[in-house]
């Protein structure tokens, strides 16, 4: 190894500062030096005026400050270019040209997917799962999610806190994209009594059942915790625009589902009891990472450059058994998700008897 390389890619996730900060102590440790490539596969197609936009030499005494911090010093950004193979010749080129031997790359299953694609024209890839999502079904863990939840969980607690003071029902929207993991897992770090996820088929007019059924046994604070992604297992159409206009709200032709919607039809559904709605959003991507991901971090970004030294390439970083493994991308990414529907149901049901 000449040199190597480390990007971050995808949606940014708590944690990914560490990694690099670790993979810059694993490198200096080999004698490497390493290079820092700015906003994904874009800092890889040199398309800045100037090289330090794209690509950057990154010393140790600077990284070592960064470790704690949430984001990426590294920045990150989506690059549809690169889903193109000539412009994956250009990103092979830069490596070549930049005595880059080998990558480590941040990100989730799009961006394993971009490793993949550069491993099979030569280029030496160790793939770190860093996403809030936890979407990435061969591991148990990925960087960021344990923060994310942390991050939604607190919020949660908080606004139990609030709705219960107005004996008022909440809607808590958290992240996850098509996964509903963060919204399960806080879901039951916060004892909230109905959870609506992409995973599992829902109807407007069930969740507002057991909201009323809430209300009806005394508990008026109840907490709604929706996955963002859970829009998409709706398992029959529901006229919001129609039902809204019809109960004296206004609201858009067309209009999408949002938390702030799904209240105000909550509320409807429910003798016209306040329903209030909040969207943690994007404080779960820049908090601070929680110890689990930082540790976490720490180690897989080890074992990447221990990889990239040993000649071992095409592989992808995870936990087993809470053991750090890594194995080939490929096979990691067609592995299946496995959603806790047992969880799933502990939460719905626990409070509906
Ligand atoms: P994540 O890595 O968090 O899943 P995305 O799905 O947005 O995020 O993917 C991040 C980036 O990875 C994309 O913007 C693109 O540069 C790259 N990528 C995704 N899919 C492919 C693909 N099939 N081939 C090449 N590159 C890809
Ligand atoms: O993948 C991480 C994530 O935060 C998802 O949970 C969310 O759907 C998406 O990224 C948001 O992306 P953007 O930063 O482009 O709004």
């Amino acid at each position: 190894m000449r040199k190597i390389g480390v990007l971050t890619s995808g949606g940014d996730a708590p944690g990914m500062n560490a990694a690099i900060m670790s993979i810059a102590k694993s490198a200096s440790r080999y004698g490497i030096p390493l290079v820092g490539i700015k906003r994904g596969y874009n800092g890889l197609l040199r398309k800045s005026t100037s090289i330090k936009e794209d690509l950057q030499e990154l010393h140790l005494d600077t990284v070592l400050d960064i470790a704690d911090r949430p984001g990426t010093y590294l920045r990150t950004a989506r690059c549809d270019e690169f889903r193109d193979p000539a412009w994956r010749e250009v990103a092979v080129k830069t490596l070549h040209d930049m005595e880059i031997d080998g990558l480590v790359i941040i990100g989730g299953d799009g961006s394993f997917q971009g490793a993949m694609r550069l491993c099979e024209l030569g280029i030496p890839c160790i793939g770190i799962p860093g996403t809030i999502d936890n979407d990435l079904a061969y591991t148990e863990m990925t960087l960021g999610y344990e923060t994310a939840v942390q991050v939604c969980t607190e919020a949660i607690r908080s606004i139990r806190a609030t709705s219960r003071s107005h004996d008022r029902p909440h809607v808590v929207e958290c992240m996850g994209r098509h996964c509903g993991d963060i919204a399960l897992k806080a879901a039951c770090a916060t004892g909230a009594e109905i959870v609506v996820v992409p995973e599992v088929p829902w109807t407007v007019e069930e969740v507002a059942a057991r909201l009323n059924k809430q209300i009806a046994k005394g508990n008026t604070r109840a907490t709604i915790v929706l996955a963002e992604g859970c829009w998409d297992s709706l398992a029959e159409p529901f006229d919001m625009y129609g039902f809204l206009t019809s109960h004296g709200k206004q609201c858009f032709e067309g209009e999408p589902w949002s938390a702030m919607r799904f209240a105000s039809v909550m509320k409807r559904m429910c003798g016209m009891i306040e329903v209030r709605s909040t969207v943690v959003g994007y404080t779960q991507r820049g908090a601070y990472p929680v110890a689990k991901d930082s540790a976490f971090a720490f180690e897989a970004g080890n074992v990447a450059v221990k990889l990239l030294h040993e000649g071992i390439s095409n592989q992808v970083i995870g936990t087993r058994q809470g053991r750090v493994f890594h194995m080939p991308i490929e096979e990691a990414l067609k592995a299946e998700h496995t959603f806790r529907h047992d969880l799933y149901n502990l939460v719905n049901d626990i409070d509906q008897r």
